[in-house]
């Protein structure tokens, strides 16, 4: 088993009611709100969330920065602006794997235990699920070697299509085929 994949668990379901330490919002540059989970995840926190993020002046993509988490059953609110797909020849994987790699940089740098993710970039910013996923496991089973302290990572995947993707790409590291953390292994 690729070392770090033992820490990650798939499900289905609504981020916003996940109770967990933190969890990763797909938000925009603005931090200020939008639709799908930043939508949700906006709703639930309530305003005080919005307020924070006001004061923290923007994020640019690649990039994550953290709130509390207010309302929410999550103690903190890691905020990533995932790329917009536009075709794959933009450094879009790249990004997609600097926002994971940044929401662990603040998962070190607060010693967080747990974290849970949505599918960063794959809804209305229209990053192919099937390259995501891999790019996405990829990331987090690096930070489950690294991070002796981080213990458990969720992936909250909202329909059961996406469920689907990341349960056959972690089949196939679980079962050696792909070893996520390989470079070019058809990210
Ligand atoms: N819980 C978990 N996952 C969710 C939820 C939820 N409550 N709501 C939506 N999702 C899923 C979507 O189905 C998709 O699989 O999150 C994934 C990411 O989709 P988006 O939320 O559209 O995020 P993204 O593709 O990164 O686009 C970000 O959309 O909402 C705006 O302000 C946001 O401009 C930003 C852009």
């Amino acid at each position: 088993m690729a070392p770090g994949t033992e820490k990650i668990h798939l499900i289905q379901g609504d981020i916003t009611r996940v109770k967990i330490q933190a969890i990763v919002n797909a938000a925009n540059s603005s931090l200020l709100g939008g639709g799908g989970v930043d939508g949700a995840i906006h709703r639930v926190a309530g305003p005080e969330l919005r307020e924070e993020c006001r004061k923290l002046g923007g994020c640019e993509t690649g990039d994550a920065k953290i709130t509390k988490g207010y309302r929410l059953p999550a103690q903190w609110v890691i905020h990533t602006v995932g790329p917009v797909w536009r075709g794959g020849e933009h450094g879009e994987d790249e990004l997609l794997a600097w926002c994971y790699r940044r929401c662990f940089d603040l998962v070190r740098e607060l010693n967080i235990t747990e974290i849970a993710f949505p599918s960063i970039s794959t809804g209305a910013y229209g990053f192919p699920v099937d390259r995501a996923c891999r790019i996405a496991l990829r990331e987090i089973a690096r930070a489950g070697a690294e991070l002796d302290r981080l213990h458990r990572v969720l992936v909250v995947c909202f329909d059961a299509g996406t469920l689907n993707e990341y349960q056959a790409t972690l089949r196939e590291v679980l079962s050696g085929t792909k070893d996520p953390r390989t470079k070019n292994q058809n990210q």
